[in-house]
Parts: C-alpha cells; structure tokens; sequence
C-alpha cells in the first residue's frame, strides 16, 4: 500500500483494517438538500450539462467535504452518463426524473454504439483531476457506475419505475437481446472505471439500485453475473483496483453475492437486518451502511437511535459509516451535521 493510501481511513478499511471510529461518506451527498448545490443547479439549463462541465462539477463534488469533512468525495455525475456515451438520448426533466429514449424491442438496440465515447465522457475525468488538486490528503476520491441491470432498467423502460416490470418483462421475453445488452454495458463499464482510476480515483462504487427487484436465478445471471466480470476485468487494467458492490435489495443473498463477486466492500441497503449482516455478511468482506435515509430525515432522537444500532452492530470489523440510499432532497442539512458528529463523537473535533 502506498504512503498517500495509508492516510486515508476509507482505502484502510477497504484493506480489510477495523478503525476505532468508523470513516463516513453518503451517497447522493452532493445533492439537492444543499443550498449551495442549489444555487449552482439553478445557473444551468440541463442536469446532464452540469455533469459535463468540470469546474461545477468538481466544486459539486467538493461542497460536502467543506460543510462536514466526509472521509471520501464522490464524483458528481450520474450513472445515465454511459448510456448517453453509448448514443442514446438522455434527459433529466425538473420533478420527474431521467427520461432516455426507450429500447422497446431487440432491434432498437442497434442504434447503440458497441463502445462507450470517451470523448464524451472526457470532461467527466477532467473532474475528476480536478477535483484531486483540490481535495485533503486524507480524503478518498469515489468514482462510480452504475451496474448492467441497474442502467438497462433505465435503458429499457426509458424511465424509472418502482418494480422495473418494463426492463424484466424484456430480459423473459429476448434473453439473448438483453444478454447482449448486458454484455455492452459490462465492458463499457470496466472501460469508464478504467479510465476513472486513471485519472485519480482512489477506489470506486458500483450502484446496483435495482438488484432487489429479481428473483433468484435472474439475480444470479443479470446482477452477480455481470459484476464478478466488471471486477476481473477492471483489475486486469488497474491491479489492485478497490471497488464497493451495492447490490440494494439483495437481502440474504448477500453471502452468495460476496461468495462470487470480488469487491472489496459491500454497501448494505437500510432493510438489511443488523444482526444477520455482522454475522453473515461482515465476516465476509468490510460492510458499508446502512442508515435509513429517512432516519436522517427525521433528525432528532430517531436518528441517534438508528445510528448507534449501526455503531453497535459493526463497531468489531472493518466499517464504514453510509447511508442505506442516497440522501433525500428535503434532508435539513442540520441533520446531517448532527450524524457526523455522532458517528466521529465530539472528541474527535
Ligand atoms: O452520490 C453523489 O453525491 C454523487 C452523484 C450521484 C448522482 N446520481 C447525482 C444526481 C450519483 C452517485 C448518482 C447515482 C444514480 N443516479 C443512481 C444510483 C444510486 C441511486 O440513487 O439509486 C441512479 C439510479 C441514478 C439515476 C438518476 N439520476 C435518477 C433516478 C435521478 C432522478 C431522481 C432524483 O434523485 O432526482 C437522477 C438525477 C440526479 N442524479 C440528481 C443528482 C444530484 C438530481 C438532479 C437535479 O439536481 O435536478
């Protein structure tokens, strides 16, 4: 491990390390429930232009780690940057989520290129660069994707949905179609990971959001299938690269996920049972989570309550402090202030 990698708690823990205090990031910690995210928001026309524009993109990133000095910065984009680098339309309409022109049928697929742009995604690593000049030394640099399934959901139905039927119904009725699709995605996400590593990412997370949704043997081919490929295939490229699963909603196939995909670390959804992830799943790998999204919400006694559950339960392994899901938009930003205070204790400050 290099000197720089050993001053940062998060690449310990995902060494294997157990830390006296937990180190803390949040996923979607950049994001609407800050003011000063909201201001930067309301200059720019289309979601997409402010991920593709460097300079507000890497003072995005670094927002959260000025308010509250989270142990690790994750780039600010979103993971419908590969579909729209694989040619596909792709728009962020105010209130109502990402809109992508629909795959419908197998012949809809030809329109997308086989490779990923990365003269597309070039300003993506130029934030990346970026926002490494800017950041402590003792912070990590995330950078992420989303997982196969996860943007094929997307890709497919053209839009978000509560049970992805529209991408499900797809993968039953053209298996080979949606296999093929999957296999796009597998290699343009081990090439966008790639690229991210080198451009100054120190380990990355891969967004499985949908995992929950699949029965067993679908879990097995579209979910853990696809991810062992993206990490072997990645460290083909970057020896030694870190990578966080985050299968939410796989629940207890935890074990059979980590039994056959090489992450370093799990994020672990905030339905996930304590007792079952420090007994089953945090001897298997360093765990991640899994606080409530709404308990941070909530605020107040609710909050401190969930929070030492969290602390209690893994305080005796490798840990690190998250979120089940991404902050929510109407998060006061005081409670947030007050979880990372109670992860790190007021000593520490
Ligand atoms: O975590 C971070 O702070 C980094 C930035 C980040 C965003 N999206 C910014 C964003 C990350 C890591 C993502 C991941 C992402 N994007 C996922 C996986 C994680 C998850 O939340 O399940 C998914 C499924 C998406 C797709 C996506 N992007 C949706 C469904 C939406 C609309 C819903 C929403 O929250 O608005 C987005 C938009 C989006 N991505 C916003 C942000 C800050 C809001 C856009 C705006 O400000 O108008």
């Amino acid at each position: 491990m290099s000197e720089t990698s050993l001053n940062k708690p998060i690449l310990r823990v995902l060494a294997g390390e157990r830390l006296p205090k937990p180190p803390i990031w949040l996923m979607r910690q950049a994001g609407r429930y800050l003011p000063e995210y909201r201001a930067i928001r309301q200059q720019t026309e289309s979601f997409l232009d402010l991920c593709f524009n460097p300079r507000l993109a890497a003072e995005i990133t670094l927002q959260p780690i000025r308010r509250f000095s989270f142990d690790a910065a994750i780039l600010f984009s979103d993971i419908l940057v590969v579909p729209h680098a694989l040619g596909q339309r792709v728009s962020f309409e105010s209130g109502e989520g990402p809109r992508l022109d629909a795959l419908a049928e197998p012949d809809d697929l030809r329109r997308l290129k086989r490779e990923i742009s990365h003269d597309t995604l070039a300003p993506v690593y130029e934030t990346i660069a970026l926002v490494k000049e800017q950041l402590p030394e003792q912070v990590a640099l995330l950078g992420f994707c989303g997982a196969p399934w996860t943007v094929a959901t997307y890709m497919i139905a053209g839009r978000g949905s509560a049970d992805q039927s529209v991408a499900r119904l797809f993968a039953y009725r053209h298996p080979n179609s949606f296999a093929e699709l999957i296999e796009v995605l597998v290699r343009s996400s081990i090439s966008y990971l790639a690229r991210q590593f080198e451009a100054g990412v120190d380990a990355v997370q891969v967004f499985d959001s949908w995992a929950g949704v699949l029965p067993r043997d679908e879990f097995q081919k579209w979910c853990i299938e696809p991810m062992a490929k993206i990490a072997v295939g990645l460290r083909r490229q970057i020896p030694g690269a870190k990578i966080i699963g985050f299968p939410r909603g796989a629940g207890t196939e935890l074990p059979r996920y980590l039994a056959e995909v090489p992450v370093d670390a799990v994020s672990l959804d905030w339905t996930v049972e304590l007792g079952f992830a420090r007994r089953e799943v945090q001897k298997l790998r360093p765990v991640q989570g899994n606080l409530d999204p709404l308990a941070l919400l909530a605020g107040g006694t609710a909050l401190d309550r969930a929070v030492d559950s969290i602390m209690q339960a893994f305080s005796d392994g490798p840990f690190i402090f998250n979120l089940g899901h991404g902050v929510l938009p109407d998060t006061p930003v005081e409670n947030v202030a007050r979880l990372v205070e109670r992860v790190r204790g007021r000593a520490a400050h």
